[in-house]
């Protein structure tokens, strides 16, 4: 599917890309046709089988300057994630985009990799020569710093890993959060975890990191395992890739495939699921997203939940309140932790006085939207792509 630039902008009504307009100034996949209008980001990943499909969707979007991609621990340790992330821009013939070297280790946590679901590699075992790219000077966290110092207030955050590196920026610079335009997160869940009961991968992996992001003040749309867990790559998904002649939807098709062969070979009957290119595609065209306002706060310290999201709404669930009472306790619900403990306090903590959502999160997906968007993008030609935008 070939969306049209009016296709784009119609479709995403509240878009952030179509709705935060700016001058292109960066090459776009036709240097000589740029697209008129788009959308300062940096992506922050952990390649990845779904990282490396996302990165292309995103390399591939006439709508985004990307500034940088910043690599971070996570699916596999960062001496894998790092080279992955610049075989990536190589595939996509896009050396231009800065690759920086993020955290190698969450703030406080050992690291707990994904490989049984990335294969050692992070790319499902699919082989991609190393990269002749070299990764910036400057450290993730630095880069995020001075490429939002040098455009303020237009850089969205699209993160598909864990936390640490945006973490590790706030804490850097402390008016970061205000500089940001906002943050798309794929991560976390309202609805159960998939490394654990209650957690999703990117946030147990580093829920202290989590935390600080939710807590920032940073614009958030959390686009979790609710949405994500109906994205599953099929094996017609890959014929597609694989039948379009050209170098990134071959690169795409070959990680697809040996993602899908890697994912049997553990005793999954479907998957992959393609968490990530939904983060890249909500921040593309939110429309493909149905939203609701939460307050999201992370469990850090839970022994079964430790990197639970929890969803507070005094919208969300209670049908017995009338509209009315809706608006009263978004005004007045107070948000409490944990029960008091006999030995400690008398009282139940507030750890918020009322409701005040931080997160706009993903609830529900046209999954089918998204593929024709996701294949669409990966298996159409660079100039099919420049020409459609120009449409
Ligand atoms: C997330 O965890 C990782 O394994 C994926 O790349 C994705 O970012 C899904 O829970
Ligand atoms: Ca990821």
């Amino acid at each position: 599917m070939a969306m049209t630039r009016r296709e784009f902008v119609a479709g995403s009504t509240g878009a952030f890309a179509a709705s935060r307009l700016i001058t292109a100034s960066a090459a776009s996949p036709d240097p000589s046709n740029p697209a008129p209008h788009r959308s300062r980001v940096i992506i922050d990943t952990d390649p990845g089988v779904d990282d490396a499909l996302a990165l292309l969707l995103a390399m591939r979007s006439p709508e985004l300057i990307i500034e940088g991609l910043t690599a971070v621990a996570g699916n596999v340790p960062l001496d894998l994630t790092l080279p992955n992330a610049l075989r990536m821009v190589e595939l996509a013939g896009r050396t231009d985009i800065p690759v920086a070297a993020g955290a190698g280790r969450p703030l406080v946590r050992q690291l707990v990799t994904a490989t049984y679901a990335h294969g050692e590699n992070g790319l499902g075992g699919a082989f991609f020569p190393e990269p002749k790219a070299k990764p910036t000077a400057q450290s993730a966290a630095e880069f995020i710093r001075d490429a939002t110092r040098k455009h303020p207030g237009e850089i969205t955050l699209i993160t598909i890993g864990p936390l640490t590196n945006i973490a590790m920026a706030c804490t850097l610079d402390h008016e970061l959060p205000r500089m940001v335009r906002g943050l798309v997160m794929m991560g976390g869940s309202l609805s159960g975890g998939n490394i654990t009961p209650a957690a999703e991968f990117n946030v147990y992996v580093d829920p202290e990191a989590a935390r600080i992001v939710f807590q920032s003040g940073i614009p958030i749309s959390m686009v979790g395992l609710d949405v994500t867990r109906q994205t599953t790559l099929t094996d017609q998904h890959v014929r597609t890739l694989e039948a379009a002649q050209n170098p990134v939807s071959q690169g795409a098709g070959k990680i697809a495939r040996n993602a899908i062969k890697h994912t049997r070979e553990q005793g999954f009957l479907v998957g992959p699921n393609m968490h990530d290119s939904l983060a890249v595609a909500a921040f593309l065209d939110p429309s493909l997203l149905e939203w609701k306002d939460y307050y999201v706060d992370v469990e850090t310290t839970g022994e079964l939940t430790a990197g639970e999201t929890l969803g507070y709404s005094p919208a969300a669930g209670d049908l017995r309140r009338t509209p009315e009472m809706e608006k009263q306790a978004a005004l007045t619900m107070v948000i409490r932790g944990s029960a008091p403990t006999l030995a400690t306090m008398k009282t139940s903590p507030v750890v918020r006085n009322s409701f005040v959502p931080n997160a706009r999160v993903a609830v529900g997906v046209d999954s089918a939207r998204f593929f024709d968007l996701l294949i669409g993008r990966l298996s159409e030609t660079t100039k099919q792509l420049a020409r459609d935008w120009r449409d």
